[in-house]
């Protein structure tokens, strides 16, 4: 029999309290949530145990505003099987993650669901596109499932799929710990209390050459840095804390640009080695770096990919997007805020 917690009541006869007993019909919810990705200051690379996904290392993290992922489940018996819809087509790509986090969420006897998934930036571009699109399934599909587990559970659901979208259940400024024996998040500040602004270039599209869970553990195997790297980041992850703490930006620029060029020599270092960068994100670093010298607040960070982000303080944002904008070879550049974590926008 299949798991009938995917399927809810509802009172169609309208009868209130001490009338008839009301008549019920048992329908599908389908549900749509909203999740924005993150960027790491403090980055995860490296996985502790990679068959429950638990870093190896902790991370901390700003939530976006204005890119967002939407994602639509609908659990439906009449589906031979689950289907999976990215910005209208179908694909199969990442169909096996996405029905073994709904395994996850609503049980392996769960009835098919269609998963309808749209993201207003480029997605597996270095842009932590997995982040929000997990953050979104899990708070979709739970709803759709008929339950509702608190944030904490479902962070670990997600993090489960993506160590990164964990952090994207939350808003503001985020920790991925690494303690205890699963994967927790905590919300170190909100984006309100520290409204920095986000400015990205983006240098390339495409898939990365090399998806993160394989070139994290090629560089557990391989570099000769991993150790080291695993090794310092609670004094990273400590020195970011009380930066945020104290707002004071020019500590934090100091420690993300450093955190983030170590994961980098991490990667750098492997065999084969991984180098998501490029020659424009070289130019987007050096004019970050010539900002920097004419006394702007801001500073960079880049991911498994080629695209470089800026952050920076709001009075500041017009000189970073001009910056990028005026630099040979960029795509495009977006911007954004900095956001709440996932949430559901409807369940009907
Ligand atoms: O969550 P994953 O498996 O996509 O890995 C994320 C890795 C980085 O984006 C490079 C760093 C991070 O902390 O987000």
């Amino acid at each position: 029999m299949l798991n009938k917690g995917i399927q809810r009541t509802r009172n169609y006869a309208g009868l209130g309290y001490n009338s008839r007993p009301f008549c019920v019909a048992i329908e599908p919810m389908p549900a749509t949530a909203r999740a924005q990705p993150n960027i790491a200051l403090i980055k995860y690379w490296g996985k502790r145990d990679s068959h429950r996904n638990l870093p190896a290392v902790g991370s901390i993290s700003i939530t976006l505003a204005d890119l967002f992922t939407t994602m639509r489940v609908e659990f439906d018996d009449s589906l031979r099987d689950d289907l999976l819809i990215v910005n209208g087509r179908a694909n199969e790509e990442m169909l096996p993650r996405i029905r073994r986090c709904l395994d996850r969420v609503a049980g392996a006897h769960r009835h098919p669901a269609r998963i309808d998934s749209a993201s207003n930036f480029p997605i597996a571009a270095g842009l932590a596109s997995s982040a929000s699109a997990f953050a979104a399934l899990v708070v979709a599909a739970d709803a759709a499932a008929g339950q509702k587990h608190d944030t904490a559970h479902l962070a670990r659901l997600a993090g489960s799929a993506s160590g990164s979208a964990a952090r994207s259940l939350y808003g503001g400024y985020a920790e991925l710990e690494n303690s205890g024996d699963d994967i927790a998040v905590r919300c170190l500040r909100s984006a309100a209390d520290w409204p920095l602004r986000v400015v990205v270039a983006i240098t390339a599209l495409g898939p990365k050459p090399v998806g993160s869970t394989a070139a994290m553990e090629i560089s557990r195997k391989t570099s000769p840095f991993y150790s080291r790297w695993v090794e310092q980041q609670p004094l990273d992850l400590a020195e970011a804390g009380n930066a945020i703490a104290e707002r004071d930006f020019a500590k934090l620029a100091a420690i993300a640009e450093h955190n983030c060029l170590k994961m980098h020599s991490v990667m750098w270092g492997s065999r084969p080695p991984m180098i998501y960068w490029n020659s424009v994100t070289l130019a987007c670093m050096q004019a970050v770096r010539e900002l920097q010298s004419q006394g702007v607040a801001v500073f960079f960070t880049i991911d498994a990919g080629p695209q470089v982000k800026a952050i920076c303080e709001s009075a500041d944002e017009s000189r970073v997007r001009d910056a990028f904008a005026a630099t040979s070879g960029v795509k495009d550049v977006l911007a954004s805020g900095l956001g709440d974590g996932a949430a559901l926008i409807a369940n009907d």
